[in-house]
């Protein structure tokens, strides 16, 4: 910060002002004394005098808002101990040590409100998804509710189909209350890992089954890759990896095409690792989106028109859940042809 040609030393300022000082003040007694040698003799006095008082004055002076400074980046509120050794006791720093420690100082304190801001623009937004997350759902159905009232309860045609998108944006807040909360628990730490051995590719089955029997319409086909069949065994919490696995997999068919495929596939990666991918041939993802889907509430423009009961919390709570085993999840995609997402977990 301090440029180096500029930084002039109290000695030099001392020396520069002693100059000044005895240098018309010997031609003076020249002049009245006639004698070079009284000049001479007055020169070095004065010059010797001034510039040890000037120097031992700046010098002070210099040190004593030094110290200040001290106090002032060492927290204000000092004890008194650290107090004495800042007013006493601290090594006499050069000026280039004290820009360099004052610096220091000010990075420091510009990362900590760098970290503060961050906090804030994320609160602010959160605050303001959640907001409007609740908002769509809660005016929809006041809107059903009143045309209801208004005299379509008495409508056959479309008093059903109401009720039924009322429910529909009921279950939307519902998912994403459970949603949130269950964030919040993983964020609190309130849900620690209970970990165990188990065998991948069972717990797959099992959630395609419950996916299929939960789907209204049953027309994706959910298989285990060929040759990915030989059992795998993780040791993970299963329970938060069976709820990595339904969002994934509830996802692949949501977002996926009538009579699509969903296929899972398990690969060992390094003799520590296993691979497990959930790959579907749905409508994709877009390059600019990937990096976005597993941040909360983030949802593409086509996944929001697909399906209006999601939260966009799922990848969130996959992306903690999976971090939480130390491992991590990524996505690739391809729009119009389908998207794969991948999480790692330890082998048993
Ligand atoms: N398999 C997929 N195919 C296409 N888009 C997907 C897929 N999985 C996730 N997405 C996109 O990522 C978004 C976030 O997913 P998620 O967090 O599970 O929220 P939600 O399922 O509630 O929409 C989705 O809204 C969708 O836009
Ligand atoms: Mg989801």
């Amino acid at each position: 910060m301090l440029n180096q040609e500029s930084n002039i030393t109290p000695r030099q300022i001392a020396l520069t002002a002693a100059l000044i000082l005895s240098f018309p003040e010997s031609l003076l007694v020249i002049w009245a004394s006639g004698k070079w040698a009284l000049g001479l003799l007055s020169f070095t006095a004065i010059f010797t005098i001034s510039y040890f008082v000037i120097n031992a004055l700046l010098e002070q002076f210099i040190n004593r808002k030094i110290k200040l400074i001290y106090k002032f980046i060492h927290k204000t509120k000092t004890t008194k101990r650290e107090e004495n050794y800042y007013k006493y006791i601290l090594p006499p720093k050069t000026l280039e040590e004290v820009s360099k420690d004052v610096e220091d100082w000010a990075i420091e304190n510009e990362k900590e409100m760098e970290l503060l801001r961050q906090n804030e623009q994320f609160r602010k937004e959160f605050l303001q998804n959640l907001s409007h997350e609740f908002k769509t759902p809660i005016f929809s159905i006041q809107g059903y509710i009143e045309t209801l009232l208004d005299g379509a309860l008495d409508d056959p045609k479309v008093n059903k189909k109401y009720l039924e998108n009322a429910r529909r944006n009921i279950e939307r807040l519902s998912n994403l209350l459970s949603d949130l909360e269950q964030i919040a628990k993983l964020e609190r730490g309130e849900l620690p890992l209970i970990k165990q051995s188990f065998i991948i590719q069972d717990l797959v089955k099992e959630v395609f089954e419950m996916t299929e029997s939960a789907a209204e319409n049953n027309t994706i086909h959910c298989s285990i890759k060929k040759e990915c069949e030989n059992p795998l065994s993780v040791y993970a919490d299963k329970e938060k990896i069976r709820q990595v696995l339904s969002n994934l997999i509830e996802n692949a068919r949501k977002y996926g095409k009538q009579n699509g495929s969903i296929t899972a596939s398990m690969y060992k990666t390094d003799g520590k690792h296993i691979l497990i991918e959930i790959t579907d041939d749905g409508i994709g993802i877009a390059e600019k989106d990937i990096s976005r889907i597993f941040e909360r509430f983030y949802r593409t423009e086509t996944g929001r028109s697909r399906d209006i009961t999601g939260s966009g919390l799922g990848l969130a709570i996959c992306k903690h859940i999976i971090e939480a085993h130390g491992e991590t999840i990524h996505a690739r995609s391809t729009e119009q042809v389908g998207t794969t997402i991948g999480f790692t977990l330890p082998i048993s």
